[in-house]
């Protein structure tokens, strides 16, 4: 059983992790604003298996700016998953330095302070949108980004934050996704796939 600790936990993503982990057997903190209501914790506390759960759960509802925050929702964990983010292209676009200070400053300080408490692993929510809009036939993890938004700017540059806090004592790694679908509590409806299908059923 691992210690987690899930930053954006009850987002688009984490809202679907998080009773995964639980399922797992993994003990389970998460760090949020909860910027996008409480969708995610509400289906949680509304799963049959709540009971057996919840001593394995924590929530610290905060920001990922606040270092007090940060430290409290680091104490005893050994593995960090990070997913808390300004989370798109036109969202990120709409102020650079809130962007920068959530999508790659704070990362710089989570790496830090998560060393410091002695977690042994992260895993980095970074994007596929890192590497812009392409010509070349084939895409694959050796070519160069080249980031077009602030977004994915941000995105990039916390990369280099993780690879480089990176060591023997901590296992630190970037994942780049694709576009995710389907349902979630904290459903997004920005994304490609998850938006044709509600104008398909809302526009026909
Ligand atoms: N959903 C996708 O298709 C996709 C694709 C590639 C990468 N990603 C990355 O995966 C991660 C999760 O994506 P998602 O779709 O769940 O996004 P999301 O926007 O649904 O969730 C982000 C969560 O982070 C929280 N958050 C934002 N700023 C915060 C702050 N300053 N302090 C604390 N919490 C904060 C929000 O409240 C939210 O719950 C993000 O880093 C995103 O960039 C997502």
């Amino acid at each position: 059983m691992s210690k987690i600790l899930v930053t954006g936990g009850f987002g688009y993503v984490g809202s679907r992790l998080v009773p995964h982990l639980l399922s797992l057997g993994h003990d389970v903190r998460v760090l949020d604003l909860m910027l996008y209501t409480g969708a995610g914790l509400e289906a949680l506390q509304a799963d049959p298996k709540w009971p057996e759960w919840e001593k394995r759960f924590a929530l610290v509802r905060g920001d990922l700016r606040d270092a007090e925050k940060v430290r409290a929702a680091l104490t005893g964990r050994d593995t960090v998953i990070h997913l808390a983010a300004i989370s798109n292209d036109p969202t990120g676009d709409i102020d650079e330095v809130l962007t920068r200070q959530v999508n790659f400053d704070a990362v710089g300080m989570l790496l830090a302070l998560a060393k410091e408490a002695g977690v042994k692993r992260l895993i980095n929510a970074s994007s596929s949108s890192v590497f812009g809009a392409r010509t070349e036939s084939e895409i694959n993890e050796q070519l160069e980004p080249e980031p077009l938004t602030f977004y994915s700017k941000y995105k990039a540059l916390s990369e280099w934050l993780v690879l480089s806090a990176a060591g023997p004592e901590f296992c630190a790694v970037n994942v780049r996704p694709a576009t995710i679908c389907g349902y979630s509590p904290r459903q997004r409806f920005d994304l490609t796939v998850n938006k044709l299908t509600a104008d398909a059923l809302r526009k026909k």
